[in-house]
């Protein structure tokens, strides 16, 4: 087992030579570990789980499991990513677990937003319990967790297993392989490890994570007006030079008033953010281009249905959250 404090001597990982070099001591380390046995991991398609998931197919193969659970909160092309990726590129022993409609179906009417998360991060943990339970023989539970988990773990702020809650409702014992990196250095590795830049390289999402962007009590035609929005704000965002630290929309639970073929409409708002930040405790609005925003209110009022207004929200943080809820 391997240590949770990271050694003075250990180089920063910021070169392909090094990260290989990193990669083969943890294939070493990984098959010491688990030997025949075979190893579980909710894999989201995030970068800290799809590295791990990528060096453990590296380490051991088939002898990982990994579960892709889609929630229906997910952004667009997101499931379908997981699937290429790891199950026909990389050949891995994938589980997709469509729940979308258990999701929805217990969240449907749920305005609050804490219970909001507390369904999703609880309904999570069934999910992948069920799916643990069919399967024969698994002894580990494969983790994502990252260095600064573990030191905000240390300093009491939060519990450091980044889906909380499972390792106390399996009995596995824990693999976790980059737990030891930071997250520049989990990229590097993860570039290394051939997985496309579209993942190394991706935003933050949080985990709840559209539902925390259809505010109020999500309806599915609502979240699916957000997830086409949420592609159009995305392509049209990733044409600048440099991306924003995080960037996205919100579909909120009101109505404006419209006109459309010379007919009024109701229909809802769009509101894209863009923020820069060093640590998200202080964040500053992305001024954005005039004409990147002209160009992304004409494609989302016109491309999707039922958003019939788009603005932008320039608040920094304080006092405005990133996320609306
Ligand atoms: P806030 O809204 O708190 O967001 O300013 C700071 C950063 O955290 C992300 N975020 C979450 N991530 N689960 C997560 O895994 C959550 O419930 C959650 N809420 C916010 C947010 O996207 C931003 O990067």
């Amino acid at each position: 087992m391997q240590t949770d404090v990271r050694p003075a001597e250990m180089p920063r990982i910021n070169t392909p030579e090094l990260a290989l070099q990193y990669i083969d001591e943890q294939i070493a380390a990984i098959r010491e570990q688990v030997g025949g046995g075979k190893v579980l991991l909710a894999l989201s398609g995030g970068v800290d789980s799809s590295v791990c998931a990528a060096l453990l197919i590296r380490a051991i193969g088939k002898q990982l499991v990994c579960v892709h659970v889609n929630h229906g909160l997910l952004r667009k092309g997101e499931p379908e990513q997981v699937i290429e990726v790891f199950r026909n590129q990389m050949d891995a022993n994938l589980i997709y677990v469509d729940a979308v409609d258990r999701f929805l179906d217990k969240l449907a009417g749920v305005s609050d937003p804490e219970q909001k998360r507390k369904i999703i991060g609880s309904e999570f943990i069934d999910v992948f319990v069920e799916e643990a339970e069919k399967l024969e023989g698994i002894r580990f539970l494969g983790q994502g967790t990252i260095y600064p988990d573990i030191l905000e773990s240390v300093a009491g702020i939060k519990a450091h297993h980044n889906v909380g809650g499972l390792p106390e409702r399996l009995n596995f014992e824990l693999v976790e392989p980059v737990k030891l990196l930071y997250k520049d250095e989990v990229r590097v590795v993860g570039k290394a490890l051939g997985l496309p830049d579209s993942m190394v390289y991706r935003q933050p999402f949080p985990g709840p994570g559209l539902g925390v962007r259809c505010t109020g009590a999500i309806t599915r035609d609502r979240l699916e007006a957000l997830r086409e929005a949420d592609a159009i704000v995305r392509e049209e965002i990733e044409t600048l030079p440099e991306l924003p630290w995080q960037y996205f929309c919100v579909v909120p639970d009101f109505k404006t008033t419209g006109i459309r073929d010379g007919k009024r409409t109701f229909d809802w708002p769009c509101i894209i953010r863009a923020i820069s930040t060093v640590d998200v405790v202080e964040v500053n609005a992305v001024h954005l281009p005039y004409e990147l925003i002209d160009r992304m209110v004409k494609r989302i009022t016109s491309e999707v249905p039922h958003i019939s207004r788009v603005l932008v929200d320039f608040t920094p943080k304080p006092p405005a959250t990133v996320e609306w809820e």
